[in-house]
């Protein structure tokens, strides 16, 4: 993707020296203190932060994703404390996972504080609370004493971003300031679990999977979208969401000629068919878009989001995955996978 892209507004700031680092810090901060956005980075996926306890800088969220209203934003702290802050109840299930888990990939659901406008929540009595693990973020909310209400940094629906450039292509005429804090290390969004049923149960899966939350607090609900009125209970696990602009199917293939024949029904032509592969490395000559991602979960979560930007970046009408091993540590990206393979 073009940095130098005509159409953006957005100031790009590096941080990979000490200076550079402050300098962003200051100048993100400034500008969340002012009510406005600032797309950052954090260790899951960029994020598109403003003030969590400011409601028109929230709204700014809204408008700047095209996000639909009733969908509540996660709110990002740097410590147990600030978390506190932002709930009505800290439950001691709470406090372990915050200990076992933070600062990482994992949002708490809880009744919220008074402190949090209902901008945030959606008009909803939960919030999700989270203390990323990334340096820059949490910097900045240090710097400015009071926590971010960030949504990944995407218009509403699309892939999330995993680096500045993302972020850029995608939002760089809507906001004045990107920090580049190089490419995100988990690559996928934070496993949310909604601690105000018991059993707790997760709305999102992501890579703190199931049974690394069970050891902690011992017993989780059964994965489920809805709630006992059949509503959804979490907006983003509406089934067709984080989507490329091709079309994604997920396969699997003995060779060329076996892909070949499998999608002789989809209509697309070889040369704007890419292909992603894991395990079953196609030699190219077919088809001459293939790129494989290590057979490995962490590596896979970490680069399949850039994977597909790229694909929509040169053209592809159809992008075909490698269907994904069984295993614990592959289930959230199977989740996304799948969403994204929803015509
Ligand atoms: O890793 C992440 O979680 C990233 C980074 C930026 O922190 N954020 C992110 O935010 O993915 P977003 O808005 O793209 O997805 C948040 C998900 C949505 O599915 C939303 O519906 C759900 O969390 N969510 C947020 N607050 C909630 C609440 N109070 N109750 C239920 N679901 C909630
Ligand atoms: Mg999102």
């Amino acid at each position: 993707m073009n940095r130098e892209s005509k159409n953006s507004l957005a100031e790009v700031l590096p941080t990979h020296t000490p200076s550079l680092f402050r300098a962003a810090v200051i100048r993100a901060a400034e500008l969340l203190r002012a009510g406005e956005l600032v797309a950052l980075p954090t260790e899951t996926v960029y994020g598109l932060a403003a003030n969590a306890l400011d409601a028109r800088a929230v709204e700014k969220i809204f408008q700047a994703k095209g996000r639909p209203q009733h969908n509540p934003i996660i709110v990002h702290v740097a410590s147990i404390e600030m978390a506190r802050r932002c709930v009505a109840d800290w439950p001691t299930l709470a406090e372990k996972l915050a200990v076992a888990f933070w600062p990482g990939p994992l949002t708490l659901v809880l009744p919220r504080s008074r402190e949090i406008p209902d901008a945030v929540t959606a008009g909803g009595e939960t919030v999700g609370v989270r203390w990323p693990s990334h340096p820059f973020i949490q910097a900045v909310i240090r710097e400015c004493s009071f926590p971010l209400a960030a949504p990944s940094a995407n218009p509403s629906n699309q892939i999330s971003p995993t680096s500045a450039d993302h972020v850029r292509a995608m939002l760089g005429e809507k906001i004045q300031l990107i920090v580049d804090g190089g490419l995100s290390n988990v690559g996928i969004e934070s496993t949310v679990l909604d601690l105000t049923p018991r059993p707790p149960r997760v709305l999102r899966p992501g890579m703190i999977h199931a049974e690394s939350l069970i050891a902690v607090i011992g017993e989780l609900a059964a994965a489920s979208g809805q709630n006992d009125e059949g509503k959804l209970r979490s907006p983003g696990l509406l089934r067709k969401h984080y989507s490329p602009r091709a079309q994604l199917r997920i396969l699997n293939w003995r060779d060329e000629a076996d892909l070949d024949s499998q999608l002789s029904t989809l209509n697309a032509q070889p040369n704007q068919t890419h292909i992603i592969a894991h395990t079953c490395i196609l030699l190219g000559e077919k088809f001459p878009h293939v790129s494989v991602i290590p057979h490995d979960a962490e590596a896979f979560a970490r680069a399949i989001y850039a994977e597909l930007h790229r694909c929509d970046e040169a053209g592809a009408k159809l992008i075909v995955v490698e269907a994904l091993p069984e295993g614990i540590e592959w289930r959230a990206i199977a989740d996304r996978l799948r969403r994204a393979a929803i015509d």
